[in-house]
């Protein structure tokens, strides 16, 4: 803004002006102006006015999920190759090619059901969204920190998330209503295994673990596909709180991650993740007891090793909080050559979803603020106009060619690097189905089965004090998942309700769901 020159301010004070929007200096900051000293106001008062009516609009929407989060900036290095084998046999993304090479990075972490100003302490999944600047344009890694989800299908994800928002009513978050949808929702017992087990509260968000979840392909030169997930982990180490440790940091303070990361930024203790990608061929894995494509599932480690392809330093915070944190934006759609979608049914629909919303909760010009834009590669659309448009695209050589094609200038378009055919062919019918492979309880079994003994009594007693603020049939219909997860969790979920396992096992399963032969086995051990 111009430095403008008034009388207000003592020669000597060094100062800058206020002036408002227009340029205009205020001289008068304290005191309308009104016809004599104790009023009317006059309508002509321009200056009050703009002060109050941009005021009143300097909030915009807070993201319908994941509103509290920090953002903070630094790089990710690309290792090159895994040992002999160069990351390049299976991507072409620039990003990943050489060894030691450097892309600036925009990270923000987050809680999910909360409001913008909510506790940081809370049982919740936390988001750990990754924005790289890449010579090749934007990617967005767009990931939690429990490596997968409760559902997954998107046509669903509305109603998982009403279900674990406060109530339309009373706007309390109920066990009984999130409980309600759970347990007619059998493939959300592995993430609710995780989440009401002790890594449901990180401890901060520089000691969490992050993930894509969701399943991505990379693409070749040559145009061949491989399916893959993406893995954060924490050089800091993975840290959890219990939630009596929740409640002594929220008596206190309820930003204590944003606070945290800030702070060890700011005295140079920079946190680092290495980013590990598993890999399968692409195609359906007929072989395996789930679909590659099912969120609700991990890989097992063994057969689709983690490999390191590089490594995250965040080193700077961001200089304003509403531009910066407020206004960024990620998506899943947001990829560069070499990266791909997969079809997984929650991908699709996410993708569709984040810039649905941001045009929403942004405006039409999102991709036009600095933290948002492009860094690395130059940015020349057609698009024109609409709210809040702060520049025009360079067009070429003749700025009234605004469209494509045209003969006397303008922009064209550009060469294929390789090749566009890629993957495999896919045929079907189209449908309505869920898919085959559902298996909904044998992961979280084995994940309950890995847990050290003070972690399962967490989880049991986490599971017992929320249903027992639920009905009695919804408290029944979630003791028979827990059978079939592994019949301990079950069985001590049971006791604590005071529903033993003869009261549920005979439950008809659900209609939106089939029973695995092994499932079947495990209620037939119960007698
Ligand atoms: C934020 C939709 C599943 C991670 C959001 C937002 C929407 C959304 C609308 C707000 C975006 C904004 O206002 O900028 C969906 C839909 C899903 C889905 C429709 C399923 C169909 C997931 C899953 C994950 C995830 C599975 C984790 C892997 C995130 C993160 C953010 C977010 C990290 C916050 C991004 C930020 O920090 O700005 N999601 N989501 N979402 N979602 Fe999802």
């Amino acid at each position: 803004m111009t430095d403008v020159s008034s009388k207000g301010p003592e020669p000597s004070d060094e100062r800058k002006v206020l002036t408002n929007r227009q340029g205009h200096p205020v001289y008068d900051n304290q005191n309308q102006r009104t016809v004599g000293a104790r009023g009317p106001a006059t309508l002509e008062n321009y200056q009050f006015l703009e002060k109050i009516s941009h005021f009143d609009r300097e909030r915009v929407p807070e993201r319908v999920v994941h509103a509290r989060g920090v953002t903070a900036y630094g790089y990710f290095e690309s290792y090159g190759a895994w040992g002999e084998e160069p990351i390049a046999r299976h991507t072409r993304a620039k990003l990943f090619q050489e060894r030691g090479k450097r892309t600036d990075v925009a990270v923000r972490f987050s809680t999910v059901i909360g409001g913008r100003d909510s506790a940081e302490t809370t049982r919740d999944p936390r988001g750990f969204a990754v924005k790289f600047y890449t010579e090749e344009g934007n990617w967005d890694l767009v990931g939690n920190n429990l490596g997968v989800f409760f559902i997954r299908d998107a046509i669903k994800f509305p109603d998982v998330i009403h279900a674990l928002k406060p109530d339309p009513v009373s706007h309390e978050q109920k066990p009984a209503r999130i409980f309600d949808f759970m347990s007619q929702t059998p493939e959300s017992m592995h993430m609710l295994v995780n989440l009401f087990s002790p890594r449901g509260i990180p401890a901060d968000y520089r000691h969490m673990q992050g993930f894509g979840v969701n399943t991505y392909k990379w693409v070749n030169e040559q145009g061949e596909t491989k399916l893959v997930k993406y893995h954060w982990m924490p050089k800091q180490g993975v840290r959890s709180m219990t939630e009596a440790d929740a409640a002594a940091i929220q008596a206190n303070e309820l930003g204590h991650a944003t606070k945290d990361l800030y702070e060890a930024i700011r005295r140079g203790d920079h946190p680092e993740w290495e980013l590990l990608v598993q890999m399968m061929d692409d195609h359906e894995h007929p072989e395996l007891h789930f679909d590659p494509l099912d969120d609700t599932k991990t890989w097992p480690e063994q057969e689709f090793p983690p490999r390191p392809v590089g490594r995250m330093v965040l080193d700077r915070t961001v200089d304003n909080y509403f531009a910066e944190n407020e206004q960024i934006a990620f998506g899943t759609g947001v990829l560069v050559d070499g990266l791909d979608f997969s079809d997984d049914k929650m991908l699709v629909g996410r993708t569709f979803s984040y810039s649905d919303t941001q045009r929403y909760r942004v405006g039409a010009n999102y991709l036009q603020l600095p933290v948002n834009a492009a860094k690395g590669a130059a940015v020349r659309t057609n698009q024109r106009d609409g709210q809040m448009a702060i520049g025009v695209d360079d067009s070429g050589a003749n700025p009234e060619v605004n469209y494509e094609p045209s003969i006397t200038g303008g922009l064209r378009e550009a060469e294929y690097r390789t090749t566009d055919d890629q993957g495999p062919e896919i045929h079907g019918r189209v449908t309505r189905k869920r898919i085959p492979r559902t298996n909904d309880y044998q992961q979280a079994g084995q994940r309950y089965l890995l847990m050290e003994q003070w972690e399962r009594d967490d989880l049991v007693h986490n599971m017992v004090t929320l249903l027992s603020q639920c009905d009695r049939p919804v408290q029944e219909r979630m003791v028979w998942h827990f059978l079939l997860v592994e019949n301990e969790l079950g069985l001590r979920v049971g006791e604590g309700l005071g529903i033993p396992a003869d009261a549920v096992r005979r439950l008809p399963p659900l209609a939106s769901q089939t029973l695995t032969e092994e499932d079947e086995r495990r209620l037939a051990r119960l007698g």
